[in-house]
């Protein structure tokens, strides 16, 4: 049972919600990251039986794009439309939230054509821009902005594959939220592509293209707790993939009015939940050696207690000092799944893809994740390490947005 295709990412879940509650305020681009695009992302589709020169012109800042209503198709097979788009390529996705921007403008007379797509359901889109007498519409359903005739207008388009969601932002402004219509793979598409009642002539120009994906978890979200009387870096380190943390017995807390044991661990900030389902998953290694000693947490059963502990002894891993999860973890990398299924109040863990546990949760009503080492009562080991690469935090349930 891998971990499958309908866990996502789950910044959405903020992020959509304070969107909600004030549409202006904040920036599409705001949690994306800019993919890098050269030219060769950038792919031409014209009528056939001309040279593309004659529909399109690239100066280096603006593509203009203009196709005739009597036009042949893009290829000598095909019975769509006239078009001349540009389908992005290096990028078609099937999971995750991605974000097409760009800047665009429609000429006053083009009418009866998309401008740009969401392509994947099937053969067809999951969402399509039209233009219809100088407004922009979703399909032939919906006025997303009127008069658009022009005007330079800045376009964002949010796709949440997992949530089947698609939001358009116009010169920043949110203006449709729509579900999806499905698919597996998909890109974005731009220019012109006839519709019906065209105009004889259709042209869209575009700037500043850029495709964005979500950023999930930054370094503010990985918030670490070591003894209060030493430097970070006498017991953390962390070279941009492999994260070491270590304590030694006699430690001090992590903070001096603290009563509990010494610790280095790493907290997920940002994420805290009460509801839904997450998961968090880290390949983690321990060391030989290193025993007596928790090295991941579900946090927030009851107060300051926890709803799941992974605990090391002697070379294999526990639920608390109940009962063994996983034998022989010593001195590999093990990857580590561990669900929480907040109403159902079950954890699961699965270890390298594996169910290995299943157990049920003991309250709380805000949770979150730990990591590193954490000094437990029987029998620790002066010196406790465990290492953590590729952590991230996943989420099921978009409905609690
Ligand atoms: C975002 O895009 C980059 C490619 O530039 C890719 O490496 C990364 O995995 C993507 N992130 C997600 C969550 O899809
Ligand atoms: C380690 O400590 C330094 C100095 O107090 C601080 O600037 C830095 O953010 C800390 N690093 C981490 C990962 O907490």
């Amino acid at each position: 049972m891998a971990a499958s295709s309908w866990w996502v990412v789950a910044a959405c879940v903020v992020l959509a919600a304070a969107a909600a509650s004030s549409p202006a305020a904040a920036d599409p681009r705001d949690g994306f990251t800019a993919v890098s695009l050269g030219d060769g992302n950038f792919q031409l589709q014209w009528p056939y039986d001309v040279e593309s020169s004659s529909r399109y012109s690239f100066d280096g800042t603006v593509r203009r794009l203009w196709v005739f209503s009597d036009d042949k198709p893009f290829k000598p097979q095909s019975g769509t439309n006239p078009r001349t788009e540009i389908r992005m390529t290096g990028y078609d996705y099937s999971s995750g939230v991605w974000q097409f921007e760009g800047t665009g403008y429609v000429p006053s007379g083009t009418t009866g054509v998309s401008i740009m797509q969401v392509f994947g359901r099937g053969t067809a889109t999951t969402l399509m821009l039209h233009v219809y007498g100088g407004d922009l519409w979703y399909y032939h359903q919906q006025v997303v902005e009127t008069n658009i005739y022009d005007r330079w207008f800045r376009l964002n388009v949010i796709h949440d594959v997992a949530a089947s969601q698609l939001t358009v932002f116009i010169d920043g402004r949110e203006r449709l939220r729509v579900a999806g219509k499905g698919g597996d793979s998909h890109y974005f598409k731009f220019g012109v592509y006839m519709q019906t009642n065209p105009s004889n002539r259709m042209e869209s120009r575009w700037k500043g293209v850029s495709i964005l994906n979500k950023t999930y978890l930054g370094e503010r979200n990985f918030q670490l707790q070591w003894p209060y009387d030493v430097k970070n870096s006498s017991r953390y380190s962390f070279d941009g993939t492999v994260r070491r943390l270590w304590v030694f017995s006699d430690d001090k807390p992590h903070t001096p009015r603290s009563k509990t044991k010494p610790r280095t661990e790493i907290r997920m900030t940002g994420y805290d939940y009460s509801s839904g389902v997450w998961q968090f998953e880290g390949t983690g290694y321990v060391p030989s050696g290193t025993t007596g000693v928790s090295i991941m947490q579900v946090f927030g059963g009851g107060k300051t207690a926890t709803t799941l502990m992974l605990h090391v002894y002697d070379g294999d891993l526990w639920y608390y000092h109940q009962q063994v999860v996983e034998r022989n973890i010593n001195d590999r990398w093990f990857r580590l799944n561990v669900l929480h299924d907040v109403a159902a109040s079950q954890l699961t863990v699965f270890v390298d893809s594996r169910e290995r546990l299943r157990v049920t949760g003991k309250g709380g009503d805000s949770h979150y994740f730990k990591f590193g080492v954490y000094t437990q009562v029987i029998n620790p080991i002066r010196r406790m390490e465990s290492r953590w690469r590729g952590v991230r935090i996943l989420n099921k349930n978009h409905a609690t947005s």
